[in-house]
């Protein structure tokens, strides 16, 4: 290509990226403390409070985030509007204006959580609900003012809204966050709103021929069991039975099975189920009950992430997650900071090969931040020492561990009246020697070690299986007083043929990821170390078992910094 050429396509990018990166915003100066802990690669606006993802789309080349925002402060306020953020990757951000604000009788009080649908003609529409001018949830309807714009900077909001009002035997305060829509094989558009009715957690079905007149079904998409409270933020879609590829909403086709997830209230945890979807019936049909908020139900991640929300990339044929990870420090130092709340690195999901669960990595393209790199292999850990990993910016690292799973005689045989994970990370927590395990990883952690998280593995046996106990443990995250310390755990149920076990976390500052055994347990983690933080932070992999461990692979980066933190 001439250099001329080259020369005014990469002005036109310029131009287009200068004109999309508009921040629309209450003005502030920063605070002296907005470095304290902020991560440099997970996605969050400048300053300010930020909850739900919400409307995620691919449109035009163009990956879209819009989430729930506090223009005014850093703690949830009663003025939340959708704040839009854009990335050609899904690494690096722009901050564009927002896209809904409060202005009208159906949405005066606030823009709540809602979905994005893209309707046939690749025309992308919102559904997200408005709390009114007498603060009551109603379900509204916006469009982008033009289509030719892939950054899609203004959107219109329906001159007919509310599409959607409280129905009977809902309070009009328990009736909210649309799903994406999906199209049945008679064309109708199907839609679930989450709710509350008689105390039940309801996932309420409307149909619509058009887009606008939507009719209540008689009976839910599904319901739960009382006392759990509303059922926020529901999310809907197919998975393949085969392989990895996304599913796109409205698809029928075979090999499918579906997944209904729901956002809990009461615990703050995100709930999943796969089944079937009987289209006939209008009806969800789980392969095993779950939902009830308890312990054997499958959760997304057993840590710190709600009411999150997934989407069909049309682009690379893959369905993508984002979560909410809310802080764990008071919210005297949130206001302290000036921002508060960031969103997960978008995770990848697909059906597991044995079909009880999903499974979730992190998207492929976080790679690209990854920078220096230390790699060990084939190393032996002896029981009860620890070896610290350097050579890496250890606050802001992607480090990836695989150990070598013990004979299967040898393992400890697992108690089947151990139901509650969380309970017997706090039982058997890292410092507690057993026959094989804790292993795994001390992160964020100061050189003396009195400052660290461990997220480790303890494996047993359950007759011919494997049940592999993992633990993100924040007691001794940070010496401040001021910060949760609850201690997460998941089982993972593995083979007796499976001969390796990994690790991934991925560390940003105060925010650890964890993936066990290839995605099939996350646990995410909000830290705030006092004296090992930025350059003073460490990472060490550790033996605590009986035995000696064979670590097979480590890999471990720094990251860079994406754009737009
Ligand atoms: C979930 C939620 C949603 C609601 C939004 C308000 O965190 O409570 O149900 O739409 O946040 O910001």
């Amino acid at each position: 290509m001439k250099p001329f050429v080259v020369c005014v396509i990469y002005l036109c990018c310029v131009i287009l990226l200068v004109n999309a990166k508009e921040i629309h915003d209450v003005s502030h100066t920063a605070s002296p403390y907005r470095d304290q802990g902020r991560p440099q690669f997970h996605l969050r606006p400048p300053q300010n409070w930020i909850n739900d993802p919400n409307g995620p789309l691919y449109y035009k080349g163009v990956y879209h985030l819009f989430y729930q925002y506090n223009p005014y402060g850093s703690l949830f306020n009663q003025t939340i509007v959708w704040a839009h953020s854009a990335s050609y990757d899904l690494v690096n951000w722009i901050h564009l204006k927002h896209a809904l604000v409060p202005s009208k009788p159906f949405d005066m009080k606030s823009c709540w959580s809602g979905s994005a649908t893209i309707l046939p003609g690749n025309y992308p529409v919102i559904l997200y609900t408005g709390l009114n001018i007498n603060s009551q949830q109603v379900q509204n309807l916006a469009m982008p003012k033009n289509l030719s714009d892939p950054f899609l900077q203004e959107w219109v909001k329906y001159h007919g809204n509310p599409l959607m009002t409280p129905p009977p035997g809902v309070d009009p305060d328990d009736f909210r966050d649309p799903t994406t829509a999906w199209r049945g094989r008679d064309g109708i558009w199907r839609v679930v709103v989450g709710g509350l009715r008689n105390k039940i957690g309801v996932a309420i079905l409307y149909k619509s021929k058009n887009f606008i007149h939507w009719s209540l079904h008689h009976a839910p998409l599904y319901s739960g069991n009382e006392n759990a409270g509303i059922w926020e933020c529901p999310d809907f879609f197919p998975v393949s039975v085969n392989g990895r590829e996304g599913i796109e909403n409205s698809e029928n086709g075979t090999n499918l099975k579906y997944v209904l997830k729901v956002s809990f209230i009461f615990n703050t945890n995100d709930y999943y189920m796969i089944g079937s979807y009987d289209a006939d019936k209008e009806k969800f049909v789980p392969d095993k009950i779950g939902l009830t908020g308890t312990h054997p139900d499958l959760r997304y991640d057993y840590g710190k992430f709600y009411a999150s929300k997934s989407f069909y990339d049309s682009g690379k044929k893959r369905r993508i997650l984002w979560g909410w990870i809310n802080e764990s420090d008071s919210s005297a130092n949130d206001i302290k900071k000036g921002w508060a709340g960031i969103q997960s690195i978008p995770r990848q999901v697909y059906h597991s090969p044995t079909g009880t669960q999903l499974l979730q990595w992190p998207v492929k393209e976080i790679e690209s931040l990854r920078d220096t790199h230390v790699t060990y292999t084939g190393k032996i850990v002896k029981s009860k020492s620890l070896f610290e990993v350097k050579g890496i910016t250890a606050s802001q690292a992607d480090i990836d561990i695989s150990f070598k799973m013990p004979k299967l005689d040898d393992a400890e045989i697992f108690n089947p009246k151990w139901n509650d994970p969380e309970l017997l990370c706090r039982t058997k927590p890292a410092t507690v020697s057993g026959q094989n395990g804790p292993f795994g990883l001390l992160l964020m952690a100061s050189q003396d070690l009195t400052e660290h998280t461990a997220v480790f593995f303890r494996v047993f046996k359950n007759n011919q299986q494997f049940v592999v106990l993992m633990c993100s443990d924040q007691r001794r995250s940070s010496h401040t007083q001021e910060v949760d310390r609850t201690i997460y755990g998941a089982f993972i149920h593995m083979d007796h043929k499976d001969e390796m076990i990994s690790l991934r976390s991925l560390v940003d500052h105060s925010v650890i990821e964890s993936f066990g055994a290839e995605g099939r347990a996350c646990i995410t983690a909000r830290v705030y170390p006092q004296f090992s933080s930025g350059k003073e932070a460490h990472v060490y992999a550790f033996n605590n078992g009986s035995a000696d461990l064979f670590v097979s692979t480590l890999n471990a980066w720094s990251m860079k910094k994406s754009k737009g933190n």
